[in-house]
C-alpha cells in the first residue's frame, strides 16, 4: 500500500473519494469474512481499514451517511432485516388479459358508483414496471424509513439499501409536500445496467442474474448496503400509502406532485377515456415495450378521481379503482419428455409436464403445468411431442398446443391413472351436486391414509402463512414423516416431550443433520408457535376453498375459535350458514367444504388433538366504533344515494355483516322503494327495518 497522506491533510473532496474506496472495500471483505467465511485479509489489516475510515469521518463528519460501514449495527451483518408495518397495507392489482376484461372493468366501475350512461370516466395508464415495490415513508420531508411490499401487511426494511439509490431523495426539496408522506413505486434495473452487472458477474466467475427484476430484487436486499450501492437500481414513484394531507384530487394530479418533489414518474403515464383510448394506449405503450430500456408486462389503470378511488374501495387484496392489464405471454418450443403425476394436499392429482429444458422470456423452464386430465386430451398432448410453451410473469409455464398434431407414427395418447400412484387408492371424479357436472379434477380417495396427502397437508401447516416454524420446512417435515415422528399436526408439538422421555429413537438430536443445538432450536421455534393468531390457524388446517384470505374473512367475523368452530359444526342451520354466506367475499364452495371438514369423525378427532397443544388467539373483530359493527345487515329495494355494491361495502368497511335473506340474526333490514318479501318478514321477526336516510344518519352520514 502506497504511503498514506495524513488524515489531517486531506482535502475535501480526498477525503470524499479515500472514504468511498474504503467503504467499498470494507463491504468487500466484511462479506468475504461474514458471508462466504473467507477473510481475504488479516484481522490487523482489516482493523486498519477501519481506523482510517472512522477518522476521515470524525475530521469530515458530512461523510458519515447511512451507509458508511461505521454505521453498522454491531460488527456482522445480521443476515435478516428488520421488519416494518405498513401504515396503509401494499395491495396487489387485480389482472385484465384481453380487451373485454378491460370493458368489464370499466363497466364494474360504472356500475358500482351508478354513474348515467353519459358521465365521463377518466383513467390513467401508465406501464406496469416489472420489478419490486418499496414503499418510502417521509416525515417532514426527510426519509424515515423504507420498506419492502413483503406480504403486503409488513415488509423489510431495506431504508439503508433504498438510500444508494440517486433516484430516491434523503432529504425532500422544498414543496407543499405533507407532514407525513409515503411514497410507493417500482424499484427496477435497466437493461443496460443488468447487462453490464452480469457481465461482471461473470468475470468473477458468480452466477449471472435471471433477468433484471431478480437482479434488483437480489440488490435491495443486499445485507451491506455498500453493495447495493454498487448495483445500478431506478425507482419509479406511482403510488402512496399514508399521507397526512391529500395529495391532489386526482391520481393525475398526485403524480405531477412526486415529479414535483424530486421523484422519477413514468414519462408515458396518461389520462384517457373510455375503453377505446385506453386500449389505444395500451397498444401505443406495447409497441414500445422493447425500446425502453427497461421491463414492463403489461399497463396499469386506475380510476383517476381519488373520491371515487375512495369510494369503490377493494375487494380481498386488490383495489376495485385499479386493474393491470397483461401483456401477452411469451412462448417458446420444446419437446415433451414425460408427464408426472403430483398428488396435493386435498388429493387433486397434477399432470406435470417434464420438457427439454428451453430459455422463454430469459428463463430456463424444464417444466409446465398440464392442469388435468381433460386438458391433456383436449390439447391431444403425447408425450414425446413437439410443444408449444408459454409464461406470463411469475405464472407457472403453460403448454399451449402440439406444434404438428397431424404428423405420422404419433406416440399413443396418454393413459391417466384412476389410481393414485402415491397410495393406489382409487382417483375420482366427483359430480357437482348442483350442476352434475363432472369435476375437472380426479382426487385421490384415500384421505388421511394417502401419504401424498398427509405430507402435503404438513408442509402446508408449517408452510410461511400457516405455523411457519423456523427449522421445519419441506425436508423435514418429509423426513419425520418417513420415520414415523409426525403423523399428524399435533404431533409436531408433542416432540419434545416424546424426545426428552427417550420415545423417539434414536433421538432426535443424534440423527444426520441434527445436533444438541439445533434441536433444541427446533423444540424453541415449536414452543414459540403454540400461541397463533386464529387467522393463521384456520389457513394452517389446510381445508378446501378455505386459503388466506377466507381464514382472515373467517376469523374477523367470528374473533373465537370457540364460536368459529360452533359456527362450522353447525351449518346445517339455516340461520348459521347464512350469517356465514352473507360475509363478503366468502362463497357457497368454502361453506361446503367446511360443513365438511368439520362433520367427518376423524377430523373433529385431529383438531381435537391439535387444539390441545395450542394457545389460540381471537382475532380483533374489525376494529370500528361504528353503531353498525358486528351487526348483520340486509339491503332490498331500490337504494337511491348509492348502489347497492357501494352500500354493502361501505356497510362492511364500518364492520357489519351484511346477508343476502332476512333471518331472526338480522339486525336491520335497510329497505329502499319497492321492497317487497323481506320487509314482511322483518316485520313478522320484528327486525328493525331502516329507509336509506334513517341507515345513512345511523352511519354518521346523514
Ligand atoms: S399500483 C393499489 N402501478 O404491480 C395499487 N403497481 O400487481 C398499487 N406495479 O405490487 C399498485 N408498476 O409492484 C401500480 N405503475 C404501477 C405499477 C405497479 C408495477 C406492481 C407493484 C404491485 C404489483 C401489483
Amino acid at each position: 500500500m502506497s504511503a498514506l497522506k495524513d488524515v489531517e491533510h486531506l482535502t475535501e473532496s480526498e477525503a470524499r473519494d479515500e472514504h468511498a474506496r474504503l467503504a467499498r472495500e470494507i463491504a468487500k471483505h466484511d462479506k468475504a469474512y461474514y458471508q462466504n467465511d473467507a477473510p481475504k485479509i488479516s484481522d490487523a489489516a482489516y482493523d486498519a481499514l477501519r481506523q482510517r475510515l472512522e477518522g476521515i469521518e470524525a475530521r469530515f463528519p458530512t461523510l458519515v451517511d447511512l451507509f458508511s460501514p461505521s454505521q453498522r449495527v454491531g460488527a456482522a451483518p445480521s443476515g435478516k432485516f428488520g421488519e416494518i408495518q405498513h401504515a396503509v397495507p401494499m395491495l396487489s392489482l387485480g389482472n385484465a388479459f384481453n380487451d373485454e376484461d378491460v370493458a368489464d372493468f370499466i363497466g364494474r366501475i360504472r356500475r358500482f358508483l351508478g354513474l348515467g350512461d353519459t358521465e365521463a370516466v377518466a383513467i390513467t395508464a401508465e406501464p406496469k414496471i416489472d420489478g419490486l415495490s418499496a414503499s418510502l415513508r417521509y416525515e417532514n420531508g426527510r426519509l424515515i424509513h423504507g420498506a419492502t411490499r413483503g406480504d403486503g401487511a409488513s415488509g423489510e426494511d431495506v431504508t439503508r439499501n433504498l438510500l444508494t439509490l440517486d433516484e430516491i431523495p434523503e432529504v425532500l426539496p422544498e414543496g407543499d409536500w405533507p407532514e407525513v408522506l409515503e411514497v410507493r413505486g417500482e424499484v427496477y434495473m435497466s437493461h443496460a445496467d443488468f447487462d453490464a452487472l452480469n457481465a461482471r458477474q461473470r468475470e468473477i466467475s458468480k452466477p449471472e442474474y435471471k433477468n433484471p427484476r431478480n437482479a434488483a430484487a437480489g440488490s435491495l436486499r443486499q445485507i451491506d448496503p455498500a453493495m447495493t450501492a454498487q448495483r445500478p437500481l431506478r425507482f419509479f414513484a406511482y403510488a402512496w400509502g399514508e399521507v397526512s394531507e391529500p395529495l391532489s384530487d386526482s391520481q393525475m394530479g398526485a403524480v405531477e406532485k412526486f415529479a414535483e418533489w424530486g421523484f422519477v414518474t413514468n414519462p408515458l403515464m396518461q389520462r384517457c377515456e373510455g375503453v377505446e383510448n385506453l386500449l389505444e394506449h395500451y397498444r401505443a405503450i406495447e409497441a414500445q415495450r422493447a425500446s425502453l430500456g427497461y421491463d414492463i408486462d403489461g399497463v396499469v389503470y386506475k380510476v383517476d378521481r381519488l373520491d371515487w378511488q375512495e369510494r369503490l374501495g377493494f375487494v380481498a387484496r386488490a383495489p376495485r379503482w385499479a386493474i393491470a392489464h397483461k401483456f401477452p405471454a411469451e412462448q417458446a418450443t420444446t419437446r415433451l419428455e414425460g408427464i408426472d403425476i403430483q398428488v396435493g394436499r386435498t388429493g387433486a392429482l397434477t399432470p406435470v409436464a417434464r420438457l427439454k429444458p428451453v430459455t422463454v422470456g430469459g428463463v430456463v423452464v424444464s417444466n409446465a403445468t398440464l392442469h388435468n386430465e381433460d386438458e391433456i386430451a383436449r390439447k391431444d398432448v403425447r408425450v414425446g411431442d413437439m410443444v408449444v410453451i408459454q409464461r406470463a410473469g411469475d405464472v407457472i409455464p403453460q403448454i399451449v398446443r402440439v406444434v404438428d398434431p397431424e404428423r405420422p407414427g404419433r406416440p399413443e395418447p396418454f393413459a391417466f391413472p384412476t389410481e393414485c400412484p402415491v397410495c393406489n387408492s382409487r382417483a375420482v371424479r366427483e359430480h357437482d351436486e348442483k350442476t352434475g357436472k363432472l369435476d375437472a379434477v380426479r382426487r385421490c380417495t384415500g384421505g388421511l391414509i394417502c401419504d401424498a396427502q398427509v405430507v402435503e397437508r404438513l408442509k402446508h401447516f408449517v408452510s410461511r402463512k400457516a405455523f411457519d416454524i423456523e427449522g421445519l420446512g419441506t425436508k423435514q417435515i418429509e423426513a419425520f414423516h418417513a420415520e414415523g415422528l409426525v403423523k399428524e399436526p399435533a404431533d409436531i408439538f408433542t416432540l419434545r416431550t416424546r424426545n426428552l422421555a427417550g420415545e423417539i429413537d434414536p433421538p432426535i438430536q443424534t440423527r444426520e443433520g441434527w445436533g444438541e443445538t439445533s434441536a433444541a432450536n427446533l423444540f424453541n421455534a415449536i414452543d414459540e408457535r403454540r400461541a397463533i393468531a386464529l387467522a393463521r390457524f384456520l389457513n394452517a388446517l389446510g381445508i378446501r376453498h378455505v386459503g388466506e384470505n377466507t381464514a382472515a374473512l373467517l376469523a374477523r367475523t367470528y374473533t373465537s375459535w370457540n364460536s368459529f368452530c360452533a359456527a362450522s359444526a353447525h351449518l346445517t342451520d339455516e340461520a348459521v350458514r347464512a350469517e356465514m354466506m352473507g360475509i363478503d367475499g366468502i362463497g357457497n364452495a368454502a361453506v361446503e367444504a367446511l360443513e365438511q371438514y368439520f362433520s367427518e369423525p376423524h377430523n373433529q378427532d385431529l383438531m381435537e388433538r391439535l387444539v390441545a397443544q395450542l394457545d389460540i388467539q381471537d382475532a380483533e373483530a374489525i376494529s370500528s366504533d361504528s353503531p353498525v359493527a358486528g351487526k348483520t345487515v340486509v339491503f332490498t329495494g331500490t337504494l337511491e344515494r348509492m348502489t347497492r355494491d357501494e352500500a354493502k361495502a361501505k356497510a362492511q368497511s364500518l364492520g357489519a355483516k351484511v346477508a343476502g335473506s332476512v333471518s331472526k340474526k338480522t339486525d336491520y333490514l335497510v329497505a329502499g322503494p319497492g321492497a317487497g318479501s323481506k320487509a314482511k318478514k322483518a316485520a313478522d321477526l320484528g327486525v328493525e327495518t331502516l329507509t336509506e336516510d334513517e341507515w345513512f344518519s345511523l352511519i354518521g352520514e346523514g
